[in-house]
């Protein structure tokens, strides 16, 4: 089975259905659930975590919209669904059932070469300190010792204190781009791109750090 098929049948949407598996998050009482996209098994309480979330942490993306419901809604059983490459975790107390944040892959490669984390968020004010870096060190073993994926990377923009966090779970910067500003049709901004569009972009004060676990 390659990766693609793996993460659609953990996401409830493949040919077999494996999306009862969890990883363990050793020694902490938390596990990381697939987050299911399989239009009758959404979890409600799920897709509203990621739409608080997303709208709490604006800054931290490159997009800028106002999250809804509806449209979280429609992004897990639409882009998510269909993409083999992408999955997204739950990341709950096992004992309660509590929601503490979330974390995902995506883009990966056709050949299951290099994968991103993407979409690493911690959603409860009840910080437990390491968490969050144990979750994503566990997954980040995942699919590398058991899935076989040779590289991980995260893409963060420079101004994001989520850099230091990936630098303490051993992601060092390989490389640096600038990003452009791009403004929406009521002069808003709507995105930062790595390219400039319609070359009338600014260039932002930020930019994207690529950075690559070095274990
Ligand atoms: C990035 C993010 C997920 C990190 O979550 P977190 O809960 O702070 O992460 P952790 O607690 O696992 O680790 C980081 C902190 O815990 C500390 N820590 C780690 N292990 C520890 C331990 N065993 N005991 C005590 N402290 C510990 C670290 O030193 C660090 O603290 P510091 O930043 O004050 O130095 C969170 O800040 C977030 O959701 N940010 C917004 C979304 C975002 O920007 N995501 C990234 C998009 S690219």
């Amino acid at each position: 089975m390659n990766y693609q098929d793996i993460f659609q049948a953990l996401k409830g949407v493949g040919d077999i259905d494996l999306s009862s598996l969890v990883l363990l998050v050793a020694e902490t009482g938390f596990a990381l659930y697939p987050i299911t996209c399989k239009s009758d098994c959404v979890d409600e309480s799920i897709v509203d975590m990621l739409t608080k979330s997303r709208n709490i942490n604006r800054d931290s993306f490159l997009t800028y919209f106002k999250a809804t419901h509806e449209r979280t809604l429609d992004w897990i059983l639409g882009p998510v669904a269909k993409d083999s490459t992408r999955i997204l975790f739950a990341l709950k107390e096992i004992r309660t059932g509590k929601l503490y944040g979330y974390m995902g892959l995506a883009y990966g490669d056709a050949e299951g070469a290099r994968i991103e984390g993407d979409a690493i968020v911690r959603f409860s004010d009840n910080v437990r300190p390491g968490l969050m870096r144990a979750a994503f060190l566990r997954l980040v073993e995942w699919v590398t010792n058991d899935i076989g994926v040779r590289e991980v990377w995260v893409r963060v923009r420079s101004s994001n204190s989520a850099v230091k966090f990936y630098g303490q779970c051993g992601f060092l910067v390989e490389f640096e781009a600038p990003l452009y500003v791009v403004h929406g049709s009521f002069g808003n901004v709507e995105e930062l791109s790595e390219a400039p569009l319609k070359g009338y972009s600014k260039i932002s004060s930020d930019s994207l750090l690529y950075m690559k676990y070095c274990r």
